[in-house]
């Protein structure tokens, strides 16, 4: 059997079929894989099963914080030095702490200042909201029939929702678009150093004038608030402050936008899911968490062990990554009744999509929202939604995340 590598991780072909990728992963007949190297970051353990993957992302002995980690003592090197792009990253952010890079206690203080904004009562209350959104963007291509479903649809529909409830400015948002693709691009390629490096030097700048801006004029929206947070007590520092900021507009959006094109790609390829959900609506919810289980966009998440662990037979040394396929836990047999099949209908849907444990989604509530608004009026609005291109020439940004780089479709 061929090994696996990294790169296959990123390949275009692992994102239009994960099956015949997870077929591969499977058939090695190891639960524990072991990668030689996952982009210059040195070895990883890799496991896939539903099991497994929930085991670690809720044993505290797998963790997130970098900074904790010494390289493996025959390991000269900090994993992530090979690639001058990854070690960039790796940098900011032991510099610019978040909730998801670091553990409890910190995590537990991070998280908690920004949860207010994100409790399902709190977001349900944003639906007429998007709803309108989402009609707006529609009324501007309907005459046209025809549109890259992302950039037209998908792109605009989450980021304007993020950041009216970060209160950054309509004009600005078109450049988190171009920031976070450069990123996504850059941060795998050894020599895109420069470019990981310029942009998130823009991006700092802009969220610290951005974090002057709601010193000076305080509004009602997260950024005040969290601002508000550092300046009357010391609950966060001003990294931390700028940092989950950062946070927010990029995982506010990027992930969104795939959920929304990967779901309408997964539709129109299941041409009887797609008649069903257009004809029952209040199938919506449940269709919802079958495009995640079927067509998530964050294949893997990433730990490190903070101690020595042995786990099935395997010695994890501290220090070593340990990835969790959560695309490959979301189609397990052994966890889901003919997981290769997309039904909209499917009632036990325990998918790992948002991953598990205390870094579970903090914007689940959001994204389930703004996913059962796109697809609800994508379906409703556009009866005759189609390809306007072969599936096979659909193309994905070279990234761990199921991303499409734009999705022309007609209708
Ligand atoms: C379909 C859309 C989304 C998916 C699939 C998704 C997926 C994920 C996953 C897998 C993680 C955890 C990664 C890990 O365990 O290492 C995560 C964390 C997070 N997500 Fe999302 N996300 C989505 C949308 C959003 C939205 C709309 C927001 C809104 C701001 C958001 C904010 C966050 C935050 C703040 C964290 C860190 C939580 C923590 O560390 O405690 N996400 N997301």
């Amino acid at each position: 059997m061929e090994k696996i590598t990294g790169g296959d991780f990123a390949s275009p072909e692992t994102m239009r079929d994960f099956i015949v990728f997870y077929k591969r992963l499977t058939g090695q007949q190891e639960p524990l894989y072991r990668l030689d190297d996952f982009f210059g970051m040195g070895g990883a353990w890799l496991a896939f099963r539903h099991e497994d993957v929930v085991a670690i992302l809720k044993d505290p002995r797998f963790i997130k914080d970098i900074r904790k980690i010494a390289p493996p003592q025959d390991q000269g090197e900090e994993p992530g030095q090979k690639y001058a792009s990854v070690s960039k990253l790796r940098q900011w952010f032991k510099e610019m702490p978040n909730m998801l890079t670091v553990d409890p206690p910190d995590h537990t203080r991070l998280r908690r200042l920004a949860s207010k904004a994100f409790t399902p009562h709190t977001i349900e209350g944003l639906r007429p909201r998007i709803q309108q959104i989402a009609d707006e963007l529609l009324d501007a291509v309907q005459e046209r029939g025809r549109m890259d479903l992302i950039a037209d649809f998908a792109y605009p529909l989450p980021i304007t929702v993020i950041s009216e409830m970060l209160g950054i400015p309509a004009a600005d948002r078109d450049q988190f678009r171009e920031w976070t693709r450069e990123l996504l691009n850059a941060s795998l390629d050894p020599k895109q150093e420069d470019t990981v490096s310029e942009v998130l030097d823009k991006f700092t700048e802009y969220i610290k004038t951005l974090l002057a801006e709601k010193r000076a004029h305080p509004g009602n929206d997260v950024t005040s608030g969290l601002v508000q947070a550092h300046d009357e007590g010391d609950q966060l520092s001003e990294n931390e402050l700028l940092s989950t900021i950062w946070l927010l507009i990029v995982a506010g959006h990027e992930t969104t936008v795939n959920l929304i094109g990967n779901g309408i790609v997964a539709l129109l390829q299941h041409p009887e899911q797609m008649r069903l959900l257009r004809s029952d609506p209040s199938l919506l919810p449940s269709a919802v968490e079958e495009l995640l289980r079927y067509a998530g966009p964050v294949m893997i998440a990433s730990r490190f062990a903070s101690e020595d662990v042995t786990l099935h037979g395997k010695d994890i040394r501290k220090g070593e990554m340990v990835l969790v396929s959560l695309a490959g836990a979301n189609v397990d047999p052994h966890h889901f009744s003919n997981p290769e099949a997309l039904d909209i209908t499917r009632e036990e849907n325990e998918h790992l999509a948002f991953s598990k444990g205390i870094h579970l989604c903090l914007g689940a509530p959001l994204a389930r929202l703004e996913g059962q608004v796109a697809f609800g009026t994508l379906l409703q609005r556009l009866p005759h939604l189609r390809l306007a291109v072969a599936p096979e020439q659909l193309t994905y940004n070279r990234s761990t995340l199921r991303s499409l780089t734009d999705l022309p479709v007609l209708f």
